[in-house]
């Protein structure tokens, strides 16, 4: 148990300057599918297939965020927070994945980044949170064809050139391992392939995808900080059998090592390429070199510890834990764990929380939602990055997910991560209780 705090408290355990915000991604919250020009991206194309989303919702109108802009800006600005962290569609800027790219797409993404800094609100961009454009999925396998990370490093080139100039931050890709392994290797998000050679071709791909990208914008005339965001959920044995450990030891180089290792050590760990025979990625010279260039910062996700067994070798909850409506363990203490652990096996730079947050079932009663256990969640958390900030973690930043419910992936719309409630029937916004708490926190004279 985390002692309780005032929000007074808390606040003074951060420096003056750090980062406090919301996040979204664009598929899950715009909607907009195929208004002004957009193309169909894999996630549209994966609504359709019969049982891929749990409450067969799809994308078609999300939270209308498209054409809500306006509003849902004065609503991030009400929350106090210094800066929103959003991703761009790539079929809305290119509806193909390449080639022409749609005017009209561009220009909204530039009326978000203005109306941003108009509420000064620091935008904090990311390039890819999965939406890829379907025609690159059609033509050539989308992320298992090579020729992918080049047409998406021709996206980033478009987007630094018309944006790079204003937002603060440019993240290439939102969590590889999950476009690789749950969308090629186990099939249960878009493209929905099941195939662990493909999966470990594309993760290689999205890797210098980005590495490409950080090329391309680099090129370009963007004052942007460039960097990756990775999803990190620390693993650790059910029981301290040794069989157990070994399956920690190998899940750990999947979800974490095989990006972290690539990224700031050059090279991908030894014994997952063992592991995986056959099934490694193929890599041309030069390839490694281009994946560990410099990154300006690293984005964490974290939500819940993973438990590796023979009878499950990632589980996302110990026997009789607490967990969230999604069956995620609450475990505040394995954050400031993990981060002490990234701050002592690499050479990092700056890191942001990027994502962290959590799904309870919410409703609103008399016009109002009592959230508690998602700000007692939030709490902790925040009070675990203070913990690995004062163990000399150099952590700048903690964005909540998320500003308001929204599509929740292969769940669709039952799962509720909003700090905002978000009432489907009507699209009404209502501020759960968790936000008016972190709004007196922001509110704070820093
Ligand atoms: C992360 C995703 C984000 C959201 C949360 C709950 O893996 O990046 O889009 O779905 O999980």
């Amino acid at each position: 148990m985390t002692k309780p705090l005032s929000v007074v408290e808390l606040r003074q355990r951060f420096p003056q300057d750090f980062v406090w915000g919301v996040a979204t991604s664009a598929f899950q919250i715009e909607g907009a599918a195929r208004a002004d020009g957009k193309g169909p991206s894999i996630w549209d194309e994966f609504c359709r297939v019969p049982g891929a989303i749990a409450d067969g919702g799809n994308g078609d109108v999300a939270c209308d965020h498209y054409h809500r802009l306006e509003a849902d800006l004065d609503l991030i600005a009400d929350l106090g927070v210094t800066a929103y962290r959003f991703s761009i569609s790539w079929p809305r800027v290119q509806p193909l994945g390449a080639g022409a790219v749609n005017p009209h797409g561009l220009a909204f993404y530039e009326r978000l980044v203005d109306g941003l800094l108009a509420r000064r609100i620091r935008p904090y961009a990311t390039l890819y949170h999965w939406d890829l454009p379907a025609e690159l999925q059609r033509r050539d396998g989308g992320w298992l064809a090579r020729d992918t990370a080049y047409r998406f490093a021709d996206y980033a080139r478009i987007v630094a050139e018309r944006l790079g100039d204003r937002v603060v931050s440019i993240a290439t890709h939102n969590e590889p391992w999950v476009s690789a392994v749950l969308g090629y290797e186990r099939g249960v998000f878009a493209p929905g392939v099941k195939d662990r050679r493909i999966a470990y071709q594309a993760s290689h791909h999205l890797l210098l995808s980005h590495g490409l990208a950080l090329q391309a914008i680099r090129q370009t005339r963007a004052r942007a900080d460039v960097g990756i965001v990775l999803n990190m959920s620390p693993v650790y044995p059910a029981t301290d059998s040794d069989l157990d450990a070994a399956h920690a030891r190998l899940e750990d180089g999947r979800l974490i090592r095989w990006y972290a290792d690539a990224l700031f050590k050059g090279h991908y760990p030894a014994d997952i390429i063992e592991h995986l025979g056959a099934d490694a990625p193929r890599l041309e010279p030069g390839d490694a070199e281009l994946i560990a260039q410099r990154c300006d910062f690293l984005g964490v996700n974290y939500y819940h510890p993973t438990v590796s067994s023979s009878a499950n070798p990632a589980s996302p909850a110990s026997n009789g834990a607490a967990v969230t409506d999604m069956g995620w363990e609450v475990a505040p203490h394995r954050l400031a764990e993990l981060l002490m652990r990234l701050h002592r096996d690499y050479r990092l730079p700056p890191v942001f929380i990027t994502e962290n947050g959590a799904a309870y079932r919410d409703s609103v009663v008399g016009g109002r939602v009592e959230d508690e256990q998602r700000r007692q969640y939030i709490e902790s958390h925040l009070i675990a990055v203070a913990d690995a900030i004062d163990r000399g973690v150099e952590v700048r930043g903690y964005f909540v997910w998320s500003l308001m419910d929204n599509f929740e992936w292969a769940e669709g719309y039952r799962k509720r991560f909003g700090i905002v409630h978000v009432d489907y029937a009507t699209l009404r916004r209502t501020l759960k209780s968790s936000a008016l708490w972190y709004q007196s926190l922001l509110r704070l004279p820093a």
